[in-house]
């Protein structure tokens, strides 16, 4: 039997860059996979039916910042799949955020940052608790960064929102724990994501060193995440909760 068989995971952001290796890692694993996004779901799911025929995925597409979508978007994932046991919040401003100087970000700018990957993440968490809580317990991954123990210049918003997001990770590891609900965080390193690929500012600004700063001298790719994201997903980390993993070649020591 597959680690996951009969687990139902949701993965926001699941529609593009690591996103979707998170969402063909937990199919192949045995998960029913929701692929949320405010893109176009509908490639990875049919890369998760390509890969599988027997695999049971569906995607909807909304807005993690909007409560009203999330609510509705958690209602369609339950109608789909009878639940949610896993949540991988993914979703971010990242890819498609160009580095800015700090004098240079405008508030509108740095509240969306925000609304996205502070807020969305919240939004995600308000309404897969009570679902998650019905069914005795559950996993939830927040997909945080090395730059929040780093810092990044450039990126001071997106800095900013993932260490919010790492310390949430540790109050709703204590708020939740009662319910069964597993709270991890998982910080890649840079990564050779396909969207990064094609944003050269950030190849230039943010990936360019970060192999020498490594114990493993090598680039990284979405499948580096993969382990520790199933690990964390998995009933091998029941008694684990409230840490972050970081995933990097040894970057940064947490
Ligand atoms: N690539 C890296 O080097 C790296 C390093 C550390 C952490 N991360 C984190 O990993 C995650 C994925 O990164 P990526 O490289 O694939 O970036 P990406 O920008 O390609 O992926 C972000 C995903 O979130 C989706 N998204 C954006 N706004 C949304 C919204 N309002 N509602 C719903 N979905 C929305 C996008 O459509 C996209 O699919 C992000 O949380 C990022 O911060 C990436």
């Amino acid at each position: 039997m597959k680690v996951l068989e009969g687990r139902v995971a949701l993965v926001t952001g699941g529609a593009k860059g690591i996103g979707v290796a998170y969402c063909e890692a937990l199919s192949a694993a045995g998960a029913t996979v929701v692929v949320a996004d405010i893109a176009d779901p509908a490639p990875c799911v049919a890369r998760l039916q390509a890969a599988d025929p027997g695999a049971r995925a569906v995607g909807l597409r909304f807005d993690v910042s909007v409560e009203a979508e999330v609510a509705g978007a958690v209602a369609a994932a339950c109608e789909f799949a009878g639940g949610i046991d896993i949540l991988v919040n993914n979703a971010a401003l990242f890819a498609t955020l160009p580095p800015a100087d700090v004098t240079d970000i405008d508030v509108e700018l740095w509240d969306r940052v925000m609304a996205v990957n502070v807020r969305g993440s919240f939004l995600m968490v308000k309404h897969v608790v009570p679902v998650m809580t019905r069914r005795g317990g559950g996993k939830i991954i927040n997909v945080t960064s090395g730059v929040a123990y780093k810092g990044l210049p450039g990126m001071v918003h997106y800095t900013a929102s993932k260490g919010a997001l790492m310390a949430m990770t540790r109050a709703l590891s204590r708020e939740l724990g009662d319910a069964g609900i597993c709270v991890n965080s998982l910080a890649p390193g840079a990564v050779m994501s396909d969207t990064i690929m094609q944003n050269t500012a950030h190849i230039q600004r943010y990936h360019q060193n970060a192999t020498q700063q490594r114990a493993l001298k090598r680039a990284m790719l979405p499948e580096d995440l993969l382990g520790a994201l199933v690990f964390l997903a998995s009933p091998g980390s029941d008694f684990v909760t409230g840490q972050t993993i970081a995933v990097d070649g040894g970057s940064v020591n947490t």
